[in-house]
C-alpha cells in the first residue's frame, strides 16, 4: 500500500483551539425544547464551544497551529505545507489555508483546503503524507477547523445541539526513510466515499445551488447505522494494509459524533473503552477538528506519549470516511 520512497513524515508537533464562549446543554433548553437529560443520554455531549462573532474559521485554525509549530520547534518559516480539512471555510474560495498562510507569515508553498467533512482529517493526513513522502515538500501543516455553529438551523433540535466550533492542528516534517529504526508517522491509510449516501448529511445551500451558505441536515439514524459499521471496517482495514493488530494499538483516535457510536465501535472492535480517546462530552462534533482536538488532549494530559501506535477513524457526510495507522 506505501510505496517505499527515500522520504517518510514523522509528527513533530501537535496544537488545539477552541473558543473561549462555552455554551451548555441547560443553555441551549432555555430556547429549544430540548433537555440536557436528552442530548447527554443520546450523545454523551454536556457542552460545545461557539466561535464568538468575527472569529473564523482561519483563526482558529492559526490559533491551533502556533502551539504545534511551537512544539515542533519551527517557525511560519519552515512550512512548505498547508492542508486545511474545513467544510466551513473563511469564504468560498480562496482556500481557508491561504488565509493560515498569510496569518502566520508562511513563505510560498502549497495550501489548500480539503473537503471530506467529518472525514477531512484522515484524509488530510494522508494527502500531506504522501506529498512528504514523495519529497514535494519538507514540512506540512496539516490541520482540522471549523466553525459549524454557522450551518445550524438553530430551529432544528435534531441537529444543533450536536456540534461545536474548533481546530487542530499537527505538523509533520519529513526526514530520510533511513533515520530511524521504527517508523512513526503515517504507517497507512483507507480512504473511502459513497456518494448514494449525498443527501442523507449535507447542508442545502452553495454557490453553485442556491448562492447561499445554507443549513446542515441530516438522517441522523442513517449516519448512526452506517457510522458504526464503516468505522470498525475502516480500522480493521488499515491495520491489515499495516500489518498491525489491534493488540498492538495504544489508542483508538475516533471522530468524535456521538458517544453512543464510540462504544458501539469498541464494542464492534472487541477494544476497551478506556483505549478510545473521548471529547465528544467537552468538545460536541467539530467535525474536521475533532481527530486532532482529541490527540492534543491526550498529548497534553500525557495519555499520548511518543512511540505510541494509534489509529484515527472518521466518518462524515458525503458519505466519506477512512482511517489512519500512525505511530506518535
Ligand atoms: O459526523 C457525523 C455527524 N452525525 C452524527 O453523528 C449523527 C448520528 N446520529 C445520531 O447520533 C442520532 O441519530 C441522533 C443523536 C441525531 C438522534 O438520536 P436518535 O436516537 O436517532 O433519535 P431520533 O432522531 O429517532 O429522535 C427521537 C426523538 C424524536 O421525538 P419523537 O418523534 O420520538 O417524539 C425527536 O423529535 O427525539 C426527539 N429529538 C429531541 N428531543 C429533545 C430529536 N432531537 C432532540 C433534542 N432534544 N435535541
Amino acid at each position: 500500500m506505501s510505496v517505499a520512497t527515500p522520504w517518510r513524515a514523522v509528527i513533530r508537533g501537535w496544537g488545539g483551539y477552541v473558543p473561549e464562549r462555552v455554551v451548555t446543554n441547560d443553555e441551549l433548553a432555555r430556547d429549544m425544547d430540548t433537555s440536557d437529560d436528552w442530548i447527554r443520554s443520546r450523545t454523551g455531549i454536556r457542552q460545545r464551544h461557539v466561535a464568538a462573532p468575527g472569529e473564523f474559521t482561519s483563526d482558529l485554525a492559526v490559533a491551533a497551529a502556533r502551539p504545534a509549530l511551537a512544539r515542533a520547534g519551527l517557525t511560519a518559516a519552515d512550512v512548505d505545507l498547508i492542508v486545511c480539512a474545513t467544510s466551513t471555510p473563511d469564504h468560498t474560495f480562496p482556500a481557508t489555508a491561504t488565509a493560515v498562510q498569510r496569518k502566520l507569515g508562511c513563505p510560498v508553498g502549497i495550501a489548500f483546503d480539503l473537503q471530506a467533512v467529518c472525514a477531512g482529517f484522515p484524509y488530510a493526513l494522508t494527502v500531506a503524507d504522501q506529498f512528504l513522502r514523495l519529497g514535494q515538500a519538507r514540512t506540512a501543516l496539516v490541520i482540522g477547523a471549523e466553525t459549524f455553529s454557522r450551518l445550524m438551523d438553530w430551529s432544528d433540535r435534531g441537529t444543533s445541539v450536536l456540534f461545536g466550533d474548533g481546530a487542530g492542528a499537527l505538523v509533520l516534517a519529513a526526514e530520510p526513510a533511513t533515520a530511524e529504526p521504527a517508523p512513526r508517522g503515517v504507517l497507512a491509510s483507507h480512504l473511502a466515499a459513497d456518494g448514494r449516501h449525498y443527501d442523507d448529511l449535507y447542508v442545502d445551500g452553495g454557490p453553485s445551488t442556491t448562492g447561499t451558505t445554507g443549513h446542515l441536515r441530516m438522517n441522523g439514524q442513517e449516519v448512526y447505522r452506517h457510522a458504526v459499521a464503516a468505522l470498525a471496517a475502516s480500522v480493521t482495514e488499515v491495520l491489515r494494509r499495516a500489518g498491525l493488530t489491534l493488540d498492538e494499538v495504544a489508542w483508538i483516535a475516533p471522530h468524535q459524533a456521538n458517544k453512543r457510536i464510540l462504544d458501539a465501535v469498541a464494542k464492534r472492535l472487541g477494544v476497551a473503552a478506556e483505549r478510545v480517546l473521548v471529547t465528544v462530552d467537552r468538545h460536541a462534533n467539530t467535525s474536521a477538528a475533532s481527530i486532532p482536538l482529541a490527540l492534543d488532549l491526550a498529548a497534553a494530559d500525557g495519555r499520548l506519549r511518543r512511540g505510541d501506535l494509534v489509529v484515527a477513524t472518521a466518518m462524515g457526510g458525503g458519505f466519506t470516511w477512512g482511517a489512519v495507522a500512525l505511530r506518535w
